[in-house]
Protein backbone atom coordinates (compact mmCIF):
# COMPACT_ATOMS: atom_id res chain seq x y z
CA UNK A 1 0.00 0.00 0.00
CA UNK A 2 1.40 3.39 -1.31
CA UNK A 3 1.48 6.61 1.28
CA UNK A 4 -1.38 7.99 -0.86
CA UNK A 5 -3.59 5.14 -0.26
CA UNK A 6 -2.58 4.58 3.51
CA UNK A 7 -3.62 8.54 3.82
CA UNK A 8 -6.68 7.80 1.86
CA UNK A 9 -8.15 4.92 3.84
CA UNK A 10 -7.13 6.97 7.63
CA UNK A 11 -9.56 9.40 5.91
CA UNK A 12 -12.33 7.53 5.35
CA UNK A 13 -12.13 5.87 8.83
CA UNK A 14 -11.69 9.28 10.30
CA UNK A 15 -15.18 10.46 8.82
CA UNK A 16 -16.55 6.83 9.79
CA UNK A 17 -15.59 7.60 13.09
CA UNK A 18 -16.67 10.99 13.03
CA UNK A 19 -20.58 9.96 11.48
CA UNK A 20 -20.34 7.09 13.98
CA UNK A 21 -19.48 9.78 17.17
CA UNK A 22 -22.65 12.68 15.49
CA UNK A 23 -25.34 9.68 15.14
CA UNK A 24 -24.41 8.68 18.83
CA UNK A 25 -24.80 11.74 20.18
CA UNK A 26 -28.23 12.77 17.96
CA UNK A 27 -29.58 9.57 19.38
CA UNK A 28 -28.60 10.77 23.04
CA UNK A 29 -29.94 14.07 22.80
CA UNK A 30 -33.01 12.54 20.90
CA UNK A 31 -33.59 10.39 24.10
CA UNK A 32 -32.64 12.82 26.61
CA UNK A 33 -35.19 15.89 26.55
CA UNK A 34 -38.09 13.89 27.86
CA UNK A 35 -35.72 13.40 31.56
CA UNK A 36 -33.84 16.34 31.21
CA UNK A 37 -37.17 18.43 30.79
CA UNK A 38 -38.62 16.20 33.93
CA UNK A 39 -35.85 16.87 35.87
CA UNK A 40 -35.17 20.15 35.23
CA UNK A 41 -38.69 20.85 35.92
CA UNK A 42 -37.88 19.34 39.57
CA UNK A 43 -34.72 20.95 39.88
CA UNK A 44 -35.56 24.56 39.49
CA UNK A 45 -38.32 26.75 41.52
CA UNK A 46 -40.49 27.29 39.13
CA UNK A 47 -43.08 30.73 40.14
CA UNK A 48 -46.72 29.76 40.52
CA UNK A 49 -46.07 25.99 41.06
CA UNK A 50 -44.91 24.92 44.28
CA UNK A 51 -42.83 21.60 44.52
CA UNK A 52 -43.60 19.04 47.50
CA UNK A 53 -41.42 16.65 48.84
CA UNK A 54 -43.46 13.57 50.26
CA UNK A 55 -41.53 11.38 52.17
CA UNK A 56 -43.42 7.81 52.58
CA UNK A 57 -45.20 8.48 49.52
CA UNK A 58 -45.95 5.17 48.48
CA UNK A 59 -47.47 4.30 52.14
CA UNK A 60 -51.40 4.41 53.06
CA UNK A 61 -51.63 8.39 54.00
CA UNK A 62 -49.01 9.59 52.13
CA UNK A 63 -50.36 7.96 48.33
CA UNK A 64 -53.40 9.34 49.19
CA UNK A 65 -52.05 13.15 50.16
CA UNK A 66 -49.97 12.93 46.96
CA UNK A 67 -52.78 12.13 45.16
CA UNK A 68 -54.99 15.51 46.26
CA UNK A 69 -51.51 17.37 46.06
CA UNK A 70 -51.30 16.54 42.06
CA UNK A 71 -55.49 16.91 41.86
CA UNK A 72 -54.46 20.67 43.09
CA UNK A 73 -51.47 21.30 41.04
CA UNK A 74 -49.12 21.12 43.08
CA UNK A 75 -45.36 18.91 41.91
CA UNK A 76 -44.57 16.49 44.13
CA UNK A 77 -41.76 14.32 44.60
CA UNK A 78 -42.15 11.30 46.57
CA UNK A 79 -39.14 9.52 48.46
CA UNK A 80 -39.80 6.16 50.03
CA UNK A 81 -37.79 2.92 50.51
CA UNK A 82 -40.66 0.77 50.20
CA UNK A 83 -40.33 -1.12 53.31
CA UNK A 84 -43.99 -0.77 53.60
CA UNK A 85 -45.35 1.45 51.11
CA UNK A 86 -46.37 0.29 47.24
CA UNK A 87 -45.05 0.79 43.84
CA UNK A 88 -48.55 -0.32 42.78
CA UNK A 89 -49.63 2.61 44.40
CA UNK A 90 -47.11 4.81 43.04
CA UNK A 91 -47.65 3.52 38.94
CA UNK A 92 -51.60 4.53 39.81
CA UNK A 93 -50.06 7.82 40.02
CA UNK A 94 -47.87 8.50 37.78
CA UNK A 95 -50.88 6.85 35.07
CA UNK A 96 -52.99 9.79 36.39
CA UNK A 97 -50.61 12.28 36.31
CA UNK A 98 -47.69 11.34 33.84
CA UNK A 99 -46.79 15.00 32.53
CA UNK A 100 -43.55 15.79 32.98
CA UNK A 101 -43.11 17.65 35.91
CA UNK A 102 -46.03 16.67 37.92
CA UNK A 103 -44.68 13.66 39.95
CA UNK A 104 -41.00 11.87 40.29
CA UNK A 105 -40.96 8.94 42.69
CA UNK A 106 -37.52 8.04 44.19
CA UNK A 107 -36.34 5.00 46.32
CA UNK A 108 -34.17 6.15 48.88
CA UNK A 109 -34.02 5.43 52.61
CA UNK A 110 -34.37 8.37 55.23
CA UNK A 111 -31.86 6.89 57.49
CA UNK A 112 -28.89 7.18 54.47
CA UNK A 113 -27.94 11.03 54.80
CA UNK A 114 -25.93 11.17 51.88
CA UNK A 115 -28.86 9.98 49.40
CA UNK A 116 -31.31 12.63 51.16
CA UNK A 117 -28.39 15.04 50.78
CA UNK A 118 -28.22 14.47 47.13
CA UNK A 119 -32.04 14.24 46.77
CA UNK A 120 -32.02 17.71 48.38
CA UNK A 121 -29.33 18.77 46.15
CA UNK A 122 -30.93 17.94 42.98
CA UNK A 123 -33.93 18.77 43.82
CA UNK A 124 -35.65 22.51 44.46
CA UNK A 125 -38.35 21.75 47.17
CA UNK A 126 -40.56 23.76 47.94
CA UNK A 127 -42.21 22.16 51.30
CA UNK A 128 -41.83 18.88 52.56
CA UNK A 129 -44.51 16.61 54.39
CA UNK A 130 -42.91 14.14 56.28
CA UNK A 131 -44.71 11.08 56.47
CA UNK A 132 -42.15 8.14 56.09
CA UNK A 133 -42.43 6.23 59.24
CA UNK A 134 -42.85 2.47 60.72
CA UNK A 135 -46.12 3.20 62.80
CA UNK A 136 -47.31 -0.14 65.01
CA UNK A 137 -47.31 1.00 68.58
CA UNK A 138 -47.20 -2.92 69.58
CA UNK A 139 -44.24 -3.38 67.09
CA UNK A 140 -42.63 -0.20 68.61
CA UNK A 141 -42.12 -2.07 72.03
CA UNK A 142 -40.85 -5.06 70.60
CA UNK A 143 -38.56 -3.18 68.51
CA UNK A 144 -38.02 0.62 70.22
CA UNK A 145 -34.56 1.59 69.00
CA UNK A 146 -35.79 0.57 65.16
CA UNK A 147 -38.41 3.22 66.13
CA UNK A 148 -36.08 5.43 67.55
CA UNK A 149 -33.90 5.37 64.20
CA UNK A 150 -36.77 5.42 61.99
CA UNK A 151 -38.86 8.19 63.42
CA UNK A 152 -36.41 10.58 65.57
CA UNK A 153 -33.62 10.28 63.94
CA UNK A 154 -34.96 10.02 60.31
CA UNK A 155 -36.54 13.13 61.12
CA UNK A 156 -33.66 14.90 62.28
CA UNK A 157 -31.81 14.02 59.01
CA UNK A 158 -34.76 15.61 56.81
CA UNK A 159 -34.59 18.89 59.22
CA UNK A 160 -31.08 19.18 58.74
CA UNK A 161 -31.53 18.50 54.87
CA UNK A 162 -33.57 21.11 54.79
CA UNK A 163 -31.83 23.65 56.56
CA UNK A 164 -28.93 22.92 54.18
CA UNK A 165 -30.89 23.49 51.48
CA UNK A 166 -32.90 26.17 52.04
CA UNK A 167 -36.51 24.32 52.25
CA UNK A 168 -38.51 27.08 54.87
CA UNK A 169 -42.15 24.47 55.38
CA UNK A 170 -42.65 21.13 56.78
CA UNK A 171 -45.41 19.04 57.34
CA UNK A 172 -44.72 16.55 60.19
CA UNK A 173 -46.98 13.80 60.18
CA UNK A 174 -47.13 13.11 64.49
CA UNK A 175 -49.88 11.20 66.45
CA UNK A 176 -52.03 11.16 69.27
CA UNK A 177 -50.01 8.48 70.76
CA UNK A 178 -47.64 11.63 71.98
CA UNK A 179 -50.01 12.32 74.61
CA UNK A 180 -49.83 8.76 76.07
CA UNK A 181 -52.69 8.01 78.80
CA UNK A 182 -54.35 11.54 79.65
CA UNK A 183 -56.72 12.20 82.77
CA UNK A 184 -59.14 14.60 80.72
CA UNK A 185 -60.98 14.31 77.82
CA UNK A 186 -61.24 15.72 75.08
CA UNK A 187 -57.86 15.85 74.15
CA UNK A 188 -56.51 19.54 73.82
CA UNK A 189 -52.99 20.42 71.76
CA UNK A 190 -52.42 21.65 74.98
CA UNK A 191 -53.14 18.38 77.16
CA UNK A 192 -49.52 17.34 78.45
CA UNK A 193 -47.46 14.63 76.33
CA UNK A 194 -46.50 11.74 78.10
CA UNK A 195 -46.31 9.25 76.10
CA UNK A 196 -46.19 5.69 77.38
CA UNK A 197 -44.37 3.56 74.46
CA UNK A 198 -41.48 3.96 71.85
CA UNK A 199 -43.92 4.46 68.97
CA UNK A 200 -45.40 7.53 70.34
CA UNK A 201 -42.16 8.71 72.32
CA UNK A 202 -39.82 8.67 68.95
CA UNK A 203 -43.09 10.92 67.89
CA UNK A 204 -42.41 13.04 70.53
CA UNK A 205 -39.01 13.14 70.71
CA UNK A 206 -39.09 14.28 66.66
CA UNK A 207 -41.56 17.22 67.30
CA UNK A 208 -39.04 18.36 69.90
CA UNK A 209 -36.12 18.34 67.25
CA UNK A 210 -38.14 20.27 64.73
CA UNK A 211 -39.96 23.05 67.49
CA UNK A 212 -35.85 23.24 69.05
CA UNK A 213 -34.82 24.05 65.60
CA UNK A 214 -37.60 26.37 64.36
CA UNK A 215 -36.79 28.97 67.20
CA UNK A 216 -33.73 29.01 65.82
CA UNK A 217 -34.48 29.76 61.82
CA UNK A 218 -37.22 31.29 60.23
CA UNK A 219 -38.81 27.47 59.19
CA UNK A 220 -42.90 27.40 58.74
CA UNK A 221 -43.65 24.25 60.50
CA UNK A 222 -47.40 22.57 60.83
CA UNK A 223 -47.13 19.79 63.05
CA UNK A 224 -50.78 17.34 62.82
CA UNK A 225 -51.41 14.81 64.98
CA UNK A 226 -53.64 12.73 63.94
CA UNK A 227 -56.05 10.30 65.39
CA UNK A 228 -56.90 7.00 64.39
CA UNK A 229 -57.13 6.96 60.23
CA UNK A 230 -59.48 4.63 58.22
CA UNK A 231 -61.12 4.91 54.66
CA UNK A 232 -59.48 5.43 51.22
CA UNK A 233 -60.10 7.11 48.37
CA UNK A 234 -63.46 7.70 47.31
CA UNK A 235 -62.83 7.02 43.62
CA UNK A 236 -60.97 4.07 44.53
CA UNK A 237 -57.88 4.41 42.94
CA UNK A 238 -55.84 3.76 46.30
CA UNK A 239 -56.37 1.57 49.51
CA UNK A 240 -54.57 0.68 52.65
CA UNK A 241 -52.27 -2.43 51.54
CA UNK A 242 -50.34 -3.48 54.56
CA UNK A 243 -47.85 -6.03 54.08
CA UNK A 244 -49.48 -9.74 54.53
CA UNK A 245 -46.21 -9.88 57.82
CA UNK A 246 -48.14 -6.76 59.63
CA UNK A 247 -51.68 -8.44 60.15
CA UNK A 248 -50.75 -8.86 63.27
CA UNK A 249 -49.76 -5.90 64.42
CA UNK A 250 -52.50 -4.07 62.26
CA UNK A 251 -55.15 -1.63 62.84
CA UNK A 252 -58.46 -2.44 63.74
CA UNK A 253 -59.80 -1.66 60.06
CA UNK A 254 -57.47 -4.15 58.47
CA UNK A 255 -58.52 -7.06 60.94
CA UNK A 256 -62.25 -6.30 60.29
CA UNK A 257 -62.42 -6.57 56.39
CA UNK A 258 -59.48 -10.11 57.29
CA UNK A 259 -62.64 -11.24 59.41
CA UNK A 260 -64.89 -10.51 56.63
CA UNK A 261 -62.91 -11.77 53.85
CA UNK A 262 -62.45 -15.15 55.98
CA UNK A 263 -58.40 -14.82 55.83
CA UNK A 264 -58.56 -14.56 60.14
CA UNK A 265 -61.42 -16.53 61.41
CA UNK A 266 -62.93 -13.56 63.45
CA UNK A 267 -62.17 -10.48 65.50
CA UNK A 268 -61.26 -10.29 68.51
CA UNK A 269 -61.97 -7.49 71.07
CA UNK A 270 -59.37 -7.16 73.77
CA UNK A 271 -61.55 -5.67 77.16
CA UNK A 272 -64.87 -5.36 77.87
CA UNK A 273 -64.56 -3.86 81.50
CA UNK A 274 -63.72 -0.39 80.89
CA UNK A 275 -65.57 2.69 82.31
CA UNK A 276 -67.10 3.69 78.56
CA UNK A 277 -70.40 3.67 77.47
CA UNK A 278 -70.52 -0.15 76.45
CA UNK A 279 -67.03 -1.39 78.42
CA UNK A 280 -65.15 -1.13 74.98
CA UNK A 281 -62.33 1.07 74.52
CA UNK A 282 -63.33 4.26 72.69
CA UNK A 283 -61.44 5.88 69.60
CA UNK A 284 -61.87 8.78 67.54
CA UNK A 285 -61.84 7.36 63.76
CA UNK A 286 -60.56 10.38 60.80
CA UNK A 287 -60.89 9.32 57.46
CA UNK A 288 -58.14 9.81 54.84
CA UNK A 289 -59.76 12.14 52.96
CA UNK A 290 -60.50 14.44 55.76
CA UNK A 291 -57.17 14.55 57.04
CA UNK A 292 -55.49 15.05 53.74
CA UNK A 293 -57.59 17.83 53.32
CA UNK A 294 -56.02 19.08 56.96
CA UNK A 295 -52.47 18.86 55.69
CA UNK A 296 -53.80 20.85 52.66
CA UNK A 297 -54.43 23.54 54.81
CA UNK A 298 -51.90 23.11 56.93
CA UNK A 299 -49.91 23.92 53.79
CA UNK A 300 -51.82 27.03 53.03
CA UNK A 301 -51.52 28.24 56.51
CA UNK A 302 -47.90 27.45 56.99
CA UNK A 303 -45.79 30.71 58.05
CA UNK A 304 -41.97 31.74 58.55
CA UNK A 305 -40.93 31.29 62.16
CA UNK A 306 -44.14 30.09 63.28
CA UNK A 307 -45.43 26.23 64.67
CA UNK A 308 -49.01 25.11 64.25
CA UNK A 309 -49.92 22.69 66.22
CA UNK A 310 -53.19 20.69 65.70
CA UNK A 311 -55.37 17.41 66.54
CA UNK A 312 -56.63 16.10 64.00
CA UNK A 313 -60.02 14.23 65.05
CA UNK A 314 -63.34 14.59 64.41
CA UNK A 315 -63.60 14.91 68.56
CA UNK A 316 -66.51 12.19 68.58
CA UNK A 317 -65.20 8.34 70.04
CA UNK A 318 -66.33 5.81 68.59
CA UNK A 319 -66.27 2.28 70.84
CA UNK A 320 -65.13 -1.35 69.38
CA UNK A 321 -68.17 -2.60 69.54
CA UNK A 322 -69.99 0.35 67.60
CA UNK A 323 -66.74 0.20 64.95
CA UNK A 324 -67.24 -3.74 64.71
CA UNK A 325 -71.30 -3.08 64.14
CA UNK A 326 -70.26 -0.22 61.12
CA UNK A 327 -68.05 -2.84 60.06
CA UNK A 328 -70.68 -5.70 59.82
CA UNK A 329 -72.66 -3.52 57.82
CA UNK A 330 -70.19 -2.00 55.47
CA UNK A 331 -69.29 -5.07 54.45
CA UNK A 332 -72.37 -6.87 54.68
CA UNK A 333 -70.65 -10.25 56.21
CA UNK A 334 -71.53 -11.25 60.13
CA UNK A 335 -67.93 -10.76 61.41
CA UNK A 336 -67.52 -13.84 64.31
CA UNK A 337 -66.38 -11.85 67.55
CA UNK A 338 -64.63 -12.96 70.34
CA UNK A 339 -64.27 -10.95 73.73
CA UNK A 340 -60.82 -11.20 75.64
CA UNK A 341 -59.83 -9.64 78.52
CA UNK A 342 -57.84 -6.31 77.99
CA UNK A 343 -54.41 -6.12 76.55
CA UNK A 344 -51.61 -4.27 78.35
CA UNK A 345 -50.79 -0.94 77.47
CA UNK A 346 -54.40 0.04 75.81
CA UNK A 347 -56.33 3.02 77.17
CA UNK A 348 -60.17 3.35 77.90
CA UNK A 349 -60.96 6.45 75.86
CA UNK A 350 -58.99 8.84 73.87
CA UNK A 351 -60.90 11.48 71.70
CA UNK A 352 -59.81 14.77 70.20
CA UNK A 353 -60.57 18.61 70.54
CA UNK A 354 -60.50 19.68 67.25
CA UNK A 355 -62.13 23.38 67.90
CA UNK A 356 -58.05 24.78 67.38
CA UNK A 357 -57.62 23.54 64.00
CA UNK A 358 -61.34 25.04 63.05
CA UNK A 359 -61.04 28.30 64.48
CA UNK A 360 -57.15 28.47 63.03
CA UNK A 361 -57.33 26.80 59.58
CA UNK A 362 -61.10 26.30 59.12
CA UNK A 363 -60.50 22.76 59.07
CA UNK A 364 -63.76 20.30 60.23
CA UNK A 365 -64.25 16.48 59.31
CA UNK A 366 -66.68 16.38 56.34
CA UNK A 367 -66.12 13.26 55.06
CA UNK A 368 -65.86 10.89 58.39
CA UNK A 369 -69.14 8.44 58.92
CA UNK A 370 -67.63 4.81 60.64
CA UNK A 371 -70.34 3.16 58.29
CA UNK A 372 -69.37 5.13 55.24
CA UNK A 373 -65.48 6.00 55.38
CA UNK A 374 -65.61 1.67 55.98
CA UNK A 375 -67.56 0.81 52.84
CA UNK A 376 -65.30 2.81 50.38
CA UNK A 377 -62.13 1.43 51.94
CA UNK A 378 -64.15 -2.56 51.86
CA UNK A 379 -65.00 -1.66 47.98
CA UNK A 380 -60.98 -1.06 47.53
CA UNK A 381 -60.10 -4.17 49.79
CA UNK A 382 -62.97 -6.26 47.79
CA UNK A 383 -61.48 -5.28 44.09
CA UNK A 384 -58.05 -5.62 45.36
CA UNK A 385 -57.87 -9.01 47.24
CA UNK A 386 -53.82 -9.19 46.54
CA UNK A 387 -53.25 -5.35 47.29
CA UNK A 388 -51.33 -3.06 44.44
CA UNK A 389 -50.19 -6.65 42.89
N1 LIG B 1 -52.33 5.20 60.09
C1 LIG B 1 -52.64 5.84 61.19
O1 LIG B 1 -53.71 5.59 61.80
C2 LIG B 1 -51.73 6.91 61.75
C3 LIG B 1 -52.10 7.60 62.93
C4 LIG B 1 -51.27 8.60 63.42
C5 LIG B 1 -50.10 8.95 62.74
N2 LIG B 1 -49.76 8.26 61.62
C6 LIG B 1 -48.50 8.66 60.94
O2 LIG B 1 -48.76 8.85 59.56
C7 LIG B 1 -47.60 8.53 58.79
C8 LIG B 1 -47.98 7.60 57.66
O3 LIG B 1 -48.52 6.41 58.21
P1 LIG B 1 -49.18 5.28 57.28
O4 LIG B 1 -50.30 4.70 58.05
O5 LIG B 1 -49.43 5.80 55.92
O6 LIG B 1 -48.00 4.20 57.25
P2 LIG B 1 -47.47 3.33 56.01
O7 LIG B 1 -46.61 2.26 56.59
O8 LIG B 1 -48.58 2.93 55.12
O9 LIG B 1 -46.55 4.38 55.21
C9 LIG B 1 -45.27 4.75 55.64
C10 LIG B 1 -44.39 4.87 54.40
O10 LIG B 1 -43.08 5.30 54.79
C11 LIG B 1 -42.12 4.52 54.11
N3 LIG B 1 -40.91 4.50 54.92
C12 LIG B 1 -40.74 4.00 56.17
N4 LIG B 1 -39.49 4.16 56.57
C13 LIG B 1 -38.82 4.78 55.57
C14 LIG B 1 -37.49 5.21 55.39
N5 LIG B 1 -36.55 5.01 56.33
N6 LIG B 1 -37.15 5.80 54.23
C15 LIG B 1 -38.06 6.00 53.26
N7 LIG B 1 -39.34 5.61 53.36
C16 LIG B 1 -39.72 5.00 54.51
C17 LIG B 1 -42.77 3.15 53.95
O11 LIG B 1 -42.20 2.37 52.92
C18 LIG B 1 -44.21 3.53 53.67
O12 LIG B 1 -44.42 3.73 52.29
C19 LIG B 1 -46.59 7.96 59.79
O13 LIG B 1 -45.68 8.97 60.13
C20 LIG B 1 -47.44 7.58 60.98
O14 LIG B 1 -46.70 7.62 62.18
C21 LIG B 1 -50.53 7.27 61.10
Amino acid sequence: MDYIEIKRRSSITRKILLVAVVTVLFIFMVKRPSSISGSTKFSQHESGVTHVLVTGGAGYIGSHAVLRLLKDSYRVTIVDNLSRGNMGAVRILQGLYPEPGRLQFIYADLGDAAAVNKIFSENAFDAVMHFAAVAYVGESTAEPLRYYHNITSNTLLVVKAMAAHGVKTLIYSSTCATYGEPDKMPITENTPQVPINPYGKAKKMAEDIIIDFSKTSNMAVMILRYFNVIGSDPEGRLGEAPRPELREQGRISGACFDAARGIIAGLKVRGTDYKTRDGTCIRDYIDVTDLIDAHVKALAHATPKKVGIYNVGTGKGSSVNEFVEACKKATGVNIKVDYLSRRPGDYAEVFSDPSKILKELNWTAKYTNLQQSLRVAWRWQKAHLNGYD
